[in-house]
């Protein structure tokens, strides 16, 4: 595979002006542009969004209208934003909406640059198998349903060196049985299927808001913080990531000594 190097950014919840905001949150354009800029200087091929870019707005169309001009923003630094939708993007907005602004007919994907895979996966399934849409879910139980899973077996089948990226945390295991509602709730099912692919070498997930890494089954587990939980821009809010047949920088960290 070719060397390639991206940007991520996860869990922004940026409100319109004057409407309330969550933690740090009223600043995340602001960071969001820095964080952009950060990856155009760095020479991103794309960059990925890992969900819950959005805080509720006045209604569903302020809403739709503040997601597609977020997407006109980052779609002018040069390079392609990829998303992988959180929770938040369907507190107001249908499923239908969503795909609408966002103009994706399938929102699970995967693309291969140079020989490695990259796969978004759609973590926004309530367990009856329905998709979430205008605040039909509840944000502990989101699962990979039976469809993404054949999908996602399918695709291991070749191994090339394989990077996923996810809203829901497919690993968390902080030990703290408060925090296991931020894991997907079929992740056992997930990591097998990952694990035994034997070619997938990072997951990157958001929801949870914090960093941390893990190490399982030879897959490196990257949870991407969220600047709502920082007082002031940080990079670690946007990091750059180089993927190579040797593994993963992260912000020039080696994925095995996070
Ligand atoms: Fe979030």
């Amino acid at each position: 595979m070719t060397p390639i190097r991206f940007g991520l950014f996860s869990d922004l919840h940026a409100n319109l002006p004057g409407l309330p905001e969550r933690g740090f949150g009223g600043r995340s354009m602001e960071d969001l542009c820095r964080g952009l800029e950060r990856f155009r200087q760095a020479g991103v091929s794309f960059a990925v969004s890992l969900g819950d870019n959005i805080q509720p707005a006045r209604d569903a169309r302020e809403e739709a209208s503040q997601l597609s001009d977020m997407i006109s923003l980052w779609s002018g630094y040069g390079f392609p934003v990829r998303m992988v939708p959180g929770n938040h993007e369907f507190q107001q907005l249908t499923d239908d909406e969503y795909r609408s602004v966002t103009g994706l007919s399938r929102v699970y994907d995967s693309f291969t640059p140079g020989g490695a895979r990259f796969i978004l996966l759609d973590t926004n399934v309530n367990p009856d198998g329905s998709h979430y849409s205008a605040d039909n879910f509840d944000w502990r139980r989101g699962i990979l349903d039976a469809e993404q899973l054949k999908w996602l077996e399918e695709q291991l089948k070749n191994p090339v060196p394989t990077v996923v990226f996810a809203h829901n945390c497919v690993h968390w295991d902080p030990g703290d049985p408060a925090d296991e509602w931020f894991r997907l709730q079929n992740s056992e099912e997930v990591r097998e299927l990952l694990a035994d692919s034997g070619c997938v070498r990072a997951v990157f997930q958001g929801h949870h808001h914090t960093f941390r890494a893990d190490r399982r089954d030879g897959i490196l587990y990257i949870n991407v913080p969220s600047p709502e939980r920082y007082p002031a821009y940080s990079d670690e809010c946007f990091p750059v990531v180089e993927f190579t047949e040797d593994g993963i920088l992260y912000n020039g960290v080696p994925g095995g000594e996070l």
